[in-house]
């Protein structure tokens, strides 16, 4: 197994691996130290259908089921499908997964089943890297402070985000909000190391603020967490895995493809309270 970095910020490829082969501990725990080391790791060339890819997600933890996208008849499953003449996709915007969960996805497995020719690259950005490179000052101001994450922008009929895409999350009248308070800054519990832990799609405020008050100091980090040179960008062909540790690292889907199909499945795995 050889992982080739991707960036300086983060990211490698793996080569040597066929991800739907009975993996041995091994080859498991050098993924997961390749996973922990790099924060994303990217295979090529793999044929996962949907149990192998259940089945490698297991390797790593449970799975998690996603609390709000309808998205194909498998719960453990989501399906992300951009048709031809969608103009707008699920993921557009810099985020980590699902975090207000009281416990997010500790890691998601993408699995590119259909590629567009050009377009439809997957952008990663390295937290650890963005904490570590916050003056002193702001670093002091940010110990202690928690902020409150919630799905109200992403999903529910007030969120607007299903229009003009195939993958739709749930916008029923039944659909509640889940909010939840994460420290802004979070020690990854495998690695001890500190990562900035907000994003656009789930953090709302601070906790004890209004979201006007919050707004510039929020807006100023999340900007801040993906400037350039703490971020990767990965290009998809048909086979193509990404496993991002979502506890350390944002993504970004770019929503460039005109005219082609983009299908993609993904399997999250179950994650911890972060602290
Ligand atoms: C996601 O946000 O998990 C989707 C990423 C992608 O489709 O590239």
């Amino acid at each position: 197994m050889k992982a080739v970095p991707t960036s300086g910020a983060l990211g490698a490829e793996i080569q040597g691996v066929d991800l739907a082969s009975d993996l041995s501990d091994e080859t498991v725990l050098e993924i997961r130290k390749a996973l922990l080391e790099h924060g994303v790791v990217f295979f090529r060339d793999q044929h996962l259908d949907a149990e192998a890819h259940k089945r490698l997600a297991r390797r790593f933890g449970e799975i998690f089921i996603h609390p709000f996208f309808v998205a194909g008849d498998d719960p453990e499953i989501m399906v992300i499908h951009r048709k031809p003449d969608d103009t707008s996709i699920v993921g557009f915007e810099w985020h980590s997964d699902t975090t207000m969960a009281p416990e997010p996805p500790m890691g998601s497995i993408l699995y590119a089943v259909k590629a567009p020719p050009v377009g439809g690259d997957t952008l990663f950005a390295n937290q650890y890297v963005a904490y570590e490179r916050l003056s002193d000052g702001m670093k002091d101001m940010l110990d202690g402070l928690r902020a409150v994450h919630s799905d109200r922008r992403v999903a529910g009929p007030d969120s607007g985000r299903n229009a003009g895409r195939t993958t739709k999350a749930r916008d029923d009248s039944d659909w509640c909000e889940t909010m939840t308070l994460h420290p802004v800054v979070r020690t990854h519990p495998e690695t001890g190391g500190k990562c900035l832990y907000v994003n656009h799609s789930y953090t709302v405020g601070f906790e004890n603020m209004t979201e006007g008050e919050s707004k510039p100091l929020l807006d100023w980090l999340m900007e801040w967490g993906h400037r350039p040179e703490f971020t990767c960008r990965f290009r998809w062909h048909d086979g193509s895995v990404a496993f991002w540790d979502n506890r350390c690292t944002k993504h970004l889907a770019v929503n460039d493809v005109v005219g082609h199909e983009r299908i993609m499945r993904r399997v999250q795995i179950a994650g911890d309270k972060p602290v």
